[in-house]
């Protein structure tokens, strides 16, 4: 596996291939990153993994400075997941100058959930993937596959959005959550968590499945119950002392409000929840 830090690196050691697969994280890796490199491994002819905490997509009072930066055990884990390429640019790299272009995301996908909660959040995040886009794939004679989890549900359909309203002939593959026996989705942020606070933080799940559920025996009277069973599960988590910012049931295609058709077609909804406990935020999501 090559480890590289500048795009000429980047697009020198892409030169021989046609088709990259890219999966982009922020580091502090865990399964559910790997799991993506070997899902796509299969897709292409070669694996590019970029670690890059990206400035952009965090507010002032957010975990920029204090993100883990576990460069060396990352590297050992992408290569025993097939990666063959690692790009960890330094930030000047990646913005030698202010990044006075910014993608802006459309309101009614991007300003809702996370992004009411994060302003900005978005923005940062299409930035950065579509410069990482330009880096990995702007050479490519192949297809082009770049992955996804779906832990980062929004992030997810933001992002092929994106790609669809640009026209970039990009395949974005979902990769399903990974959770931890106990049922908590795997995230960097886990490992902010006290003893206490781990114990306790599969509730969010829990919480969203016992949403799921009321949504599916609502089903028809989805409509008019849907608020107070939001409600309710927002007042399950906060008895227990967490500060909860949304959990919600949505459509999956565009993450808003199920109408009466939704409400009867199960499959086609989705939970979603973030929650603070403690000074560590979660996000969870539950496709019903
Ligand atoms: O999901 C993440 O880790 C980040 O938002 C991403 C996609 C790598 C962009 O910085």
């Amino acid at each position: 596996m090559k480890l590289v830090h500048t795009v000429e690196d980047l697009r020198a050691a892409l030169r021989p291939f046609n088709s990259p697969v890219f999966v982009p994280t922020m580091g502090n890796l865990h399964d559910g990153h790997l799991a993506l490199v070997r899902t796509g491994k299969p897709l292409g002819d070669v694996t590019v993994s970029s670690i890059f905490v990206n400035r952009l997509q965090f507010a002032p009072h957010e975990d920029f400075d204090t993100y883990p930066r576990t460069l060396q055990a990352d590297c050992a884990r992408l290569e025993q997941a097939g990666c063959d390429i690692v790009f960890a640019p330094p930030e000047k790299e990646l913005y030698p100058e202010p990044q006075v272009y910014k993608v802006q995301p459309p309101s009614d996908l991007a300003d809702i959930l996370e992004g009411h909660f994060r302003p900005g959040f978005f923005i940062g995040v299409c930035t950065v993937v579509m410069k990482l886009f330009q880096c990995v794939f702007s050479d490519a004679k192949g297809p082009r596959y770049a992955l996804f989890g779906k832990k980062d549900y929004q992030q997810l359909m933001v992002i092929r959005r994106m790609v669809q309203q640009y026209a970039m002939p990009i395949t974005i593959v979902a990769g399903e959550t990974q959770r931890a026996a106990d049922g908590l989705a795997l995230s960097s942020r886990n490992g902010y968590l006290s003893e206490a606070e781990r114990a306790e933080a599969v509730q969010l799940s829990l919480a969203l499945r016992a949403l799921a559920r009321d949504a599916l025996a609502a089903a028809g009277s989805l409509l008019d119950k849907r608020e107070a069973l939001e409600a309710q599960a927002m007042r399950a988590l906060a008895v227990r002392g967490w500060q909860p910012d949304y959990l919600t049931v949505r459509r999956r295609v565009d993450l808003q409000p199920p109408t009466a058709q939704d409400a009867v077609t199960p499959q086609s909804l989705v939970v979603l929840g973030a929650a603070r406990l403690g000074s560590t935020r979660l996000i969870d999501n539950l496709e019903v």
